[in-house]
């Protein structure tokens, strides 16, 4: 396979959005229950991970970005948990803004596991914030991050549908990207406002939802190209990069032909955890295209770092050792007449 990992070392990075605390809670078996017919685990520990734009983040600077959070958590343990594990992780907390009053988002996963065997998710449970954080709280932190955008090569954009992600960032986006600069976009529950920017990482159930179709209409070629095509041109940018889950990537826009350009999923078929892969998927993508390698190469470093990510328990991220390994046994770029489904 002939591409190279780039040194992703010294590209400034903001991400902005949703920022989710992912808390693993690992059990053993125990036993049966007698008070209920359900399972008794015995604890063994508590871990917390960044998630939603968290995980974009943490990826970003596992890379070598420097990488810098803009975004809010509540005044709560899960708020503060997060801060400790991304400063850990060396991504930049000072705009990530604790409100009092307000729930961190939280997923918290029961996961069981026997020594030397792969973890099982049991449980999960989500702890909601129920409404947007203050708006004017969130104004500042836009404020915050306009005044950064100057020392800034790539500007990531993180939707989980807490709210964070909203018009007025749009604006501010698409404002950074009329000045030249590079922005991606990983859309959730919508594109409204938030369009101009460079390039849109759905997956296919949301890039279903967006062209209004079946989720199932999309693993046909000619559907998913009709969908992308036409989501791309709402979206008004300029590439539109649609991860597939298992069946790897597709990637639409500027320079592309008739069918896009398509990879396949990599791996041994040992999936472990998919948790995260598009956070991974999104992070690597924008890298790419910010040290100037071509998009359907950003494409292949994305999927092989996915790749990687989904063959480890819990939202994980890529080194570039492990992506220069994956690299070796990449699949090549799909011609573009092959089926998607192929
Ligand atoms: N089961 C799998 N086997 C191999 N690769 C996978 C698998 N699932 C995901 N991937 C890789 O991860 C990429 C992103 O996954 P997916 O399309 O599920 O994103 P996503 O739904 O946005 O994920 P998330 O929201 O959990 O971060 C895929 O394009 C593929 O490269
Ligand atoms: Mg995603």
């Amino acid at each position: 396979m002939g591409c190279a990992v780039p040194d992703f070392t010294g590209l400034r990075v903001a991400v902005a959005g949703d920022v989710i605390c992912d808390r693993y809670m690992v059990c053993e078996p125990k036993s049966l229950s007698r008070e209920a017919p359900v399972m008794v685990l015995r604890h063994i520990e508590e871990r917390v991970r960044p998630g939603g734009a968290g995980n974009v983040a943490r990826n970003l600077a596992a890379l070598g970005a420097t990488t810098t959070l803009f975004g809010v958590v509540g005044r709560d343990s899960a708020g503060r948990d997060l801060r400790l594990e991304l400063e850990s992780e060396q991504v930049g907390v000072e705009n990530l803004v604790s409100i009092p009053g307000w729930t961190t988002p939280q997923k918290t996963r029961v996961v069981a596991a026997e020594p030397r065997r792969n973890v099982q998710q049991v449980l999960r449970i989500d702890t909601e914030p129920g409404v947007p954080a203050d708006k004017e709280v969130r104004a500042d932190v836009r404020a915050q991050l306009r005044a950064a955008l100057s020392n800034v090569d790539l500007l990531l954009l993180s939707d989980y549908d807490y709210g964070f992600v909203d018009r007025d960032l749009g604006k501010l986006a698409r404002e950074f990207k009329t000045a030249g600069r590079l922005v991606v976009f990983d859309p959730r529950q919508c594109l409204v406002g938030l369009e101009g920017l460079t390039a849109v990482t759905p997956n296919v159930e949301e890039l279903a939802a967006f062209a209004g179709v079946p989720a199932s209409h999309l693993t046909q070629a000619a559907n998913l190209e009709a969908a992308a095509l036409s989501v791309l041109e709402r979206a008004g940018a300029r590439w539109i990069l649609v991860t597939r889950g298992n069946n790897g990537m597709a990637l639409f826009g500027e320079g592309a032909p008739r069918g896009g350009w398509t990879v396949e999923a990599l791996g041994s078929g040992n999936v472990t955890d998919v948790t995260g892969a598009g956070d991974t998927a999104a992070a690597v993508f924008a890298l790419a295209l910010a040290r100037g390698v071509d998009p359907q190469q950003a494409m292949v470093l994305a999927n092989a770092a996915a790749g990687v990510v989904v063959m480890e328990s819990g939202a994980a991220v890529c080194s570039p050792e492990a992506l220069r390994a994956a690299l070796e046994c990449a699949p090549n770029l799909v011609p573009s007449s092959k089926s998607p489904q192929s």
